[in-house]
């Protein structure tokens, strides 16, 4: 009987999109989810999105017929090379195996499905997120009945990475804990551990033979450069650890709502590697073959068509620059707003942190009071989405901070 059911809680980040949707108040600011708008506060549809659509759309032979279970082959065999890079020893050795999944949720899902199923350490299975994190990390690992745990890693006192108290959480950890990383642009705080920080990260997850699970949802949006948003993965490929890896197109594409993104299993270099690997493929196939069939075509299609053409790659290269780029501008103007109002406090970490957020630290009552007083929606933990400023608006939204911090 359904009278069992309690009311669940609207999820926050989409309660607070329907919340900005419903004000009247012209001069309301989204600074919510992490979507990218352009200038004048706009959904943004890639150029060369619109060039690979036109492309697909000319072709007499394109039907609507079903992909094969893990999805098509142009665009993950594509995904294995944008995020593991070209001459990967992972791809060369056929040490790697991806399915295409409903974007990067979809990606985590069938992951944590996969090691709830597979991953046959001691009981507990502990998964360790980022403190904070994304929060749909939680549900996602928690469905599949894989228990978390966090470890420390945004420092409030200086706004930066808490290097120390992540080591050590990691050592202290059960070995074999799985560890959820974000590849780049940390979700929610825009804050990234150094290239030493990462092999420091890669020594303890080593020693304490941990498993690590990358999260990829900002290629490309954090630095405009693949190569180096992709630089951790590849450091841990290269350190010939075994390790999943949840990559979305969402962001770095634009194609929120196409649901485009890739799993990638990446097994240690071994005499029976490949085997492995096969095993592997196919038993992910069966999961996803008995939860979304197969995956819907769009998306990849259009990715498929940029990431194997040259021209069409470089193309999105620029794109990519374009949102990277306006985003770091507001970062800077943002922060000499502030400065320039002697907004109380300090807002170096405006310009330091990186990727689609910044990780104000308004407290939630200030974020509130932002929402009643200015119509400016946030989260509550006071992150921003920098996509959401534009040169209408910065002013706007820095006085409104200033006042914020005032009162
Ligand atoms: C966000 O954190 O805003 C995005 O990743 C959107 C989402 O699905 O939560």
């Amino acid at each position: 009987n359904a009278d069992v059911v309690p009311q669940a809680p609207e999820d926050a980040l989409f309660g607070l999109m329907a919340a900005y949707r419903r004000d009247t108040d012209p001069k309301k600011v989204d600074l919510g989810i992490g979507a990218y708008r352009d200038n004048n506060a706009k959904p943004w549809v890639l150029p060369v999105v619109k060039k690979a659509d036109e492309l697909l759309r000319k072709d007499p032979d394109l039907n609507h017929e079903y992909l094969p279970i893990a999805g098509l082959a142009a665009f993950t065999s594509a995904s294995q090379k944008l995020i593991l890079g070209d001459e990967s020893p992972a791809i060369l050795e056929k040490r790697a195996t991806s399915v295409q999944t409903i974007s990067g949720t979809g990606a985590l899902h069938l992951g944590a499905l996969f090691l709830s199923k597979f991953y046959h350490t001691k009981e507990p299975r502990t998964v360790y997120f980022s403190d904070p994190t994304w929060p749909n990390h939680f549900q996602v690992f928690s469905n599949v009945h894989l228990p978390y745990k966090t470890y420390p890693y945004f420092k409030k006192e200086t706004k930066a990475l808490d290097f120390d108290g992540m080591i050590s959480t990691l050592e202290g950890a059960e070995p074999g804990s799985i560890i959820v990383l974000h590849a780049c642009a940390h979700n929610p705080t825009g804050v990234d551990p150094t290239q030493d920080q990462w092999k420091k990260i890669a020594d303890v997850i080593r020693e304490k033979k941990h498993f690590p699970f990358f999260d990829t949802a900002y290629q490309g949006f954090a630095s405009g450069d693949l190569a180096k948003d992709g630089w951790a993965i590849r450091y841990f490929v290269e350190q010939g650890f075994e390790l999943c890896i949840a990559q979305s197109y969402a962001k770095n594409f634009g194609l929120y709502g196409e649901r485009a993104g890739c799993f990638h299993f990446v097994t240690a270099s071994a005499a029976d590697a490949e085997s492995t690997v096969q095993r592997v493929a196919s038993q992910l196939a069966i999961l996803q073959r008995s939860e979304i069939s197969n995956p819907p075509a769009y998306g990849a299609r259009i990715a498929a068509t940029v990431l194997n053409d040259k021209e069409l790659f470089a193309d999105w290269e620029a794109d990519l620059k374009t949102m990277s780029g306006r985003i770091i501008d507001m970062r800077k103007a943002l922060r000499s707003k502030l400065e320039e109002l002697g907004t109380p406090g300090t807002w170096n970490h405006i310009t330091d942190q990186i990727g689609m957020f910044s990780y104000t630290g308004l407290s939630e009552k200030q974020v509130l009071k932002l929402r009643e007083d200015s119509h400016v929606y946030m989260t509550k933990n006071g992150r921003i989405s920098m996509a959401g400023l534009n040169t209408n608006n910065v002013e706007y939204f820095a006085k409104a901070v200033d006042k914020a911090v005032r009162e």
